[in-house]
């Protein structure tokens, strides 16, 4: 087939080489090499210039990308699970079809929400700061101490497929009792599996639980869902975990706790305004950052790469998506 005769597809940052050669192969592509985020006058210009686009979770798509005059675009095919910055109502009215990466990173980001409570925990990055500074003053008996994982109560936002991988490393591996609030009811044979019972409310999840890590979708729904008040029913001993996403928490309030201590840690990977991270948060010893690093390693990205043109090369056949979200 010829180029002239291809879909155009845009995407809209690097991808893995692999996932990129397959694009190549399939489509009239337009990588970005230098991946730079695309600007609003560009993902405007790609809504009238490409059948396709293939966004990811960074990208800022502006309102007239949906309303643009001369719209060629058919397919949003997002690299990620994650669509809360496509408005999915507005790709419905323009007739854009969504899709997302679903079941390829869970492993990996149950992987990294449990790396980030162990090492809130048990202060690794405090401690690494301390050492590499050249301030360890060696081994004694009440250096660091920290929290105890194994045996503790896990409390689960979001029973998904992220948030039973989770239950089940805190369960099967760390021996945890598991607590999860879930929207709709989750059957208890289900729960019995990850050694969980469901609670009624996330207030009561954060009251029960020693660890909270939060596993539902950003967007509307869930906005602000830990704020002032939820935060204020977690123990003074407890500690929250968000690779979920960052609207989830009212930043604020939770820097505020972290800083009375009203909490005793946290570990994040995904923040209201990233890649913009306040200076208060980052000063903070009692709390671990990592830079949205949930589904970053090479298997589950070049699989999301794959997932994603799986959805594309589906469109573009007429076939059913595997992955629709519009
Ligand atoms: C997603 O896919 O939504 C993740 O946040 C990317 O790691």
């Amino acid at each position: 087939m010829s180029d002239t005769e291809r879909p155009r597809v845009l995407v809209t940052r690097r991808w893995p080489d692999k996932a990129e050669d397959r694009l190549r192969a399939l489509f009239d592509v337009t990588l970005n090499e230098d991946d730079t985020p695309l600007g609003p006058d560009a993902m405007i210009a790609a809504a009238q210039d490409y059948d396709a686009v293939l966004p990811t979770v960074s990208d800022r798509i502006p309102p007239d990308f949906y309303t643009v005059p001369d719209r060629r675009v058919r397919l949003l095919a997002n690299y990620g699970v994650g669509h809360n910055h496509i408005d999915t109502a507005a790709a419905r009215e323009a007739g854009i079809a969504v899709t997302n990466t679903p079941g390829v990173l869970t492993d990996a980001t149950a992987d990294l929400a449990m790396g980030l409570l162990l090492a809130a925990a048990r202060r690794i990055g405090e401690g690494e700061r301390e050492l590499r500074s050249g301030n360890w003053a060696g081994w004694r008996p009440t250096h660091m101490i920290g929290a105890q994982v194994a045996g503790a109560t896990l409390g689960i936002i979001g029973f998904g497929r992220i948030g039973k991988a989770m239950a089940q490393r805190g369960h099967h591996g760390f021996g945890m009792d598991v607590v999860f609030h879930n929207r709709s009811k989750v059957d208890d044979a289900e729960a019995a599996r990850y050694g969980a019972r469901q609670l009624d409310s996330v207030g009561d999840v954060m009251e029960a639980a020693d660890f909270v890590s939060l596993h539902c979708p950003g967007g509307a729904e869930t906005r602000h869902i830990v704020d002032a008040a939820a935060l204020a029913r977690m123990k003074p001993t407890g500690y929250l975990i968000n690779t979920a996403r960052g609207d989830v928490v009212d930043e604020a309030a939770l820097t505020a706790a972290l800083t009375e201590r009203r909490i005793a840690g946290a570990g994040l990977d995904v923040y209201e305004a990233e890649p913009h991270v306040g200076d208060e948060l980052r000063g903070l010893e009692n709390v671990v950052l990592a830079p949205h690093l949930g589904s970053a390693t090479a298997t589950t990205r070049l699989a999301m790469g794959m997932r994603a043109i799986d959805n594309a090369e589906a469109f573009f056949a007429g076939r059913d998506l595997p992955n629709r979200v519009v």
